[in-house]
């Protein structure tokens, strides 16, 4: 990788946030400034990290958390038990839509991606109430971002918990339709908080890298998921990571991606890379534009199209 390099993907990239807009239906992430890019790259091949623009901002996590909570709920439970509860299936809808389940008639979420899937995933982290489940959430993704300082933004979580009316009635269904056990309003505060945790573009990286090596945290060589998980975990964000833009991404891009409303996005280029990125300005689907305009220069740039 080349530091270069990336200044350069940030300029001709940045621009592209005047084709979106910051996410306003959680009122603390409306505030946040739209014009900001930031790019984190962890290269496998000599163990640095390289990075540009607004790298080192913090933002909210969103969505992305749906990927260390998953594969905590993979360790603790076995993929087997895990994918009992929740389908691995794109959704073509948004992603905190209730019509795919009426639709098709679901029994259980389409992916754990969607924020009906993420929801049940939550409820699968071991503990009794949701401090503990966040508790064992923040420490896991403080190990997996390589980060110790990671904090709840209390900011954007008060703000999701008093907004997220949405999400109430997606858990609300599920649990009249016997999708998952528990109490409704307690699982949803640990998700809220699980979206809520504050990153910058360099822990996204990191969470990347481990992928990119499959489970092996490159910077200590500790295996912090196993083989499996990694390997499932990368083709669910190849199919369902951007939701609703996943096949068109997959097809014009061409690497396991996942995006968060805060603006970030992890991506991962196998055995090579770990990229974490951040824009706040969204696109229709909830991606950041000018993000996903600087992984598809990189992606171009390197040569990191899986598919190729
Ligand atoms: O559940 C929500 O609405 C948010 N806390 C997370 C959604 C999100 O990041 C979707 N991603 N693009």
């Amino acid at each position: 990788m080349d530091k270069k390099l990336l200044d350069k993907i940030i300029e001709e990239s940045f621009q592209y946030y005047k084709k979106g807009h910051v996410a306003t239906y959680i009122p603390a992430l409306g505030r946040v400034n739209p014009e900001q890019l930031g790019i984190a790259v962890y290269d496998l091949e000599n163990n640095e990290q390289y990075f540009a623009g607004n790298a080192e901002t913090s933002f909210a996590i969103e969505s992305i958390s749906k990927v260390p909570v998953l594969l905590l709920a993979i360790e603790e439970r076995g993929l087997k038990n895990v994918f009992n509860k929740v389908d691995a299936e794109p959704t073509g809808f948004s992603f905190n839509s209730i019509l795919n389940m009426e639709i098709n008639k679901r029994t259980y979420p389409m992916n754990p991606f969607v924020n009906t899937g993420a929801i049940v995933i939550n409820s699968l982290i071991n503990g009794k109430n949701s401090d503990e489940r966040f508790e064992k959430i923040l420490s896991f993704m403080k190990l997996i971002c390589n980060n110790e300082h990671l904090t709840l933004n209390q900011e954007i979580y008060e703000s999701e918990s008093r907004t997220g009316d949405i999400n109430r009635s997606l858990a609300y269904y599920m649990k009249a339709n016997d999708m998952f056990d528990g109490d409704v309003e307690d699982v949803l505060d640990s998700y809220f908080k699980q979206c809520s945790v504050n990153v910058n573009t360099i822990d996204l990286s990191n969470l990347a890298a481990v992928l990119a090596n499959n489970g092996i945290a490159p910077w200590n060589n500790q295996q912090i998921v196993s083989e499996e998980a990694a390997i499932t975990v990368k083709s669910i964000m190849t199919t369902a990571g951007l939701y609703d833009e996943s096949g068109d991404f997959s097809t014009h891009v061409g690497i396991p991606a996942k995006s968060g409303v805060g603006g970030g996005l992890m991506a991962v280029s196998p055995d090579k890379f770990g990229i974490g990125v951040f824009g706040p300005a969204l696109d229709k689907e909830g991606n950041s534009t000018a993000g996903m305009k600087a992984l598809k220069l990189l992606v171009e740039k390197v040569g990191l199209n899986i598919f190729e």
